[in-house]
């Protein structure tokens, strides 16, 4: 019997793992709902989507999610070169599809898809959907930070765009393999300056611009860009923020170092600040808008082999210095398109909205490349959700009619303490799909999300991935299967995710460990940038033979896996990975403070909040000022402000 797409009165609370009841293993379970024999006494966890929607849906069923999973997992060369096929590839990979080496024990980490094969990611985001017969078709709505301020570019204009920009770094001299830093906030220009490097074959490394100068001076230092990218200032919410005085001094702390950087192109966010105000070094700084527009509006492509690095994106770690992830070309590609369209079950006629910054690895996948390579219509939003009221998303949603909404559940739960009615002013009818990503998303959240946001109409993808790993690894796919809420539910095509004890053994059916794969997938990353020892260290030595993602996941009798946080010295705050030994050194920077020691706290919203221990220096009164300085100096060396995936908070909560 299968109910609508409802929850039912009686969910079971499953806020913790250790409430699940045991049982049978994990893909025979699924059989077994396929089957119907575990519906009477599961009904009660389990919401359905709607025969509508799984009649149109990608997969519209268990088995059929489960004959392709079988073959990825089985034939991964055949199953994911038969997607790679529908991307244009100017030559062709060699006859083996993928290579790895997955096991320390057995020498060095190696990752290869579709190797030997030529492409190019913007090619295929643009080129390849514009002579599809795409080039009229929105690419990007923009919204502002102020209501009213808005504007769109289509296909044909989005590649102009980009070519003009890529003739320009062409012109500076910036060459395959180059580096460039990009430091924008949410503007079209953000997109643009991803593609422009992809076209040219250049790495790019986004740096979120909410980061502090001495973070982004520390990935300069790392990536040592040949031009930095940015913007005079940019408004979020009732905030300015002057983002050319962070590159400023950022340049300056590098040059001290020895890494200078030629040129920094300026877009003039005109909303923000005029051009006469800004802070200006001549002979590096250059008006985006003086020089672009007289470039011409063609750029020949630079076809890249699978394996050419296409972009560096730092993350924190367990110690002090952040991990320059670095991801490929191919794989990528193929892997993020695909993930793309299965995971939000994606029609042409869509319009997707994803909150997250560019600057972040779901801005990389989802924002740019995943939903461009589809051919989609995206939504980009420079403001606040806050901003000018509580209402802004759904504002948004039904200005644009967005039928895809792709969120973190640190907004869901923000909003949801502001009260139904802030939601239930708009129509929101055009919603189809929702998805939540980030952190774990707790049931209470995850029902608020799906009954009032969704009006208990559209099924929440809760997509667990990392940055590492490049696209969505365990995935509802809408229409497949039953939800429950709280659990990312199943792995993606060719995910082998295995949970195993805290000596490496892999545990089967229902348990809780540590979640690590057993397999590569076409969008891992590929190495951690100028330390391949680093990579394996981290990822590879702790459990060998395995991935090890740093998370802790149980997977009840049903097969579902539930995420339940990190376990090692990464505390997730809305979303957003911050290493302890990052802010205890950040911490032990103020001449006060002799010690500190961090630790994560539950935090209502944002999921876990930083709690610090700290030693004082011999003699100093602790009083509220140093507390507040203590605060400041954590503040100042990571995050300017902060945004990321929009988290705004007008009360205290909690500590
Ligand atoms: O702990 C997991 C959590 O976010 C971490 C990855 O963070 P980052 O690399 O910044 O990427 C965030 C966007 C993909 C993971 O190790 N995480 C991410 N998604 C989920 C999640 N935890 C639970 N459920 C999720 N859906």
């Amino acid at each position: 019997p299968r109910k609508n797409l409802t929850t039912s009165n009686h969910l079971r609370h499953v806020e913790s793992m250790a409430h699940l009841p045991s049982g049978a293993g994990r893909i025979t379970r699924l059989n077994a709902l396929i089957l119907g024999d575990a519906l009477a006494s599961e009904e009660d966890d389990l919401v359905f989507p709607s025969e509508v929607l799984s009649t149109q849906a990608h997969v519209s069923s268990p088995q059929k999610y489960l004959e392709m999973y079988q073959r990825s997992v089985h034939d991964p060369s055949g199953f994911w070169s038969d997607i790679a096929s529908e991307f244009y590839w100017r030559e062709k990979w060699g006859q083996q599809v993928y290579h790895e080496n997955f096991d320390v024990r057995k020498g060095k980490i190696k990752i290869e898809w579709f190797k030997g094969g030529m492409t190019n990611i913007c090619y295929n985001c643009l080129d390849r959907n514009i002579e599809s017969g795409k080039g009229d078709k929105t690419a990007i709505y923009w919204e502002g930070n102020e209501p009213g301020l808005d504007s769109s570019m289509t296909y044909n204009q989005l590649l102009a765009r980009v070519c003009q920009l890529a003739n320009y770094l062409k012109d500076v001299g910036v060459h395959k393999g180059d580096a460039v830093v990009i430091y924008l906030p949410m503007l079209m220009e953000l997109p643009i300056a991803m593609l422009a490097c992809a076209r040219i074959g250049a790495i790019h490394s986004v740096v979120f611009a909410g980061f502090s100068a001495e973070s982004l001076a520390q990935r300069i230092i790392d990536c040592r860009p040949k031009v930095v990218i940015t913007c005079n200032a940019v408004r979020r919410g009732s905030k300015i923020i002057y983002l050319k005085e962070i590159v400023d001094s950022a340049l300056l702390e590098s040059a001290q170092k020895g890494i200078v950087t030629d040129v920094c192109l300026t877009y003039e966010n005109e909303s923000a600040m005029k051009k006469e105000m800004t802070k200006w070094t001549k002979g590096r700084d250059i008006w985006w808008q003086d020089v672009i527009l007289k470039y011409p509006v063609t750029c020949d492509v630079e076809w890249v082999d699978a394996e050419d690095p296409l972009f560096l994106l730092y993350t924190s770690g367990s110690t002090g210095k952040p991990k320059g992830v670095l991801h490929t070309t191919g794989g990528y590609m193929v892997y993020t398109a695909t993930t793309f369209k299965y995971a939000f079950d994606y029609k042409p006629t869509d319009i997707y909205w994803c909150t997250a910054d560019c600057g972040w690895i779901t801005g990389h996948s989802y924002v740019t490349y995943g939903p461009l390579l589809n051919g989609a219509t995206v939504v980009v939003f420079e403001g606040a959700p806050n901003y000018p009221d509580v209402g802004r998303c759904w504002d948004i949603v039904d200005k644009y009619k967005v039928s895809i909404f792709y969120t973190a559940p640190t907004l869901v739960r923000s909003l949801m303490r502001e009260g139904d009615e802030h939601v239930s002013r708009y129509s929101r009818k055009s919603l189809r799909v929702l998805g939540s990503v980030g952190e774990p998303i707790n049931p209470s959240a995850w029902r608020w999300f799906f009954n009032v946001i969704g009006d208990a109409r559209c099924p929440i993808s809760d997509t667990w991935w990392q940055t590492e790993t490049g696209g969505f690894m365990i995935t509802p796919l809408p229409g497949a299967w039953p939800q429950k809420p709280g659990s990312a539910t199943f792995p993606f095509f060719g995910v082998q995710p295995v949970i195993v004890d805290e000596k490496g053994v892999e545990i089967e059916g229902e348990c809780s460990g540590y979640l690590c794969v057993k397999s590569s997938w076409p969008g891992a990353f590929r190495t951690l940038h100028g330390d391949h020892e680093r990579y394996e260290t981290t990822y590879f030595s702790a459990f060998p033979g395995y991935y090890f993602s740093g998370d802790g996941c149980s997977r009840d009798k049903d097969g579902y896996y539930w995420l339940t946080g990190r376990v090692d010295d990464v505390i997730n705050v809305s979303g957003h990975r911050i290493g302890t030994a990052e802010v205890e050194s950040a911490l032990v920077s103020h001449p006060q403070c002799a010690e500190a020691a961090v630790v994560g706290v539950e935090h209502e919203v944002k999921g876990q909040g930083i709690y610090a221990f700290v030693t004082i220096v011999e003699g100093v009164p602790y009083s509220d000022d140093l507390r507040k300085s203590l605060v400041m100096v954590v503040r100042n060396q990571r995050l300017t402000r902060y945004i990321g995936h929009q988290v705004f908070q007008r009360r205290e909560v909690g500590k």
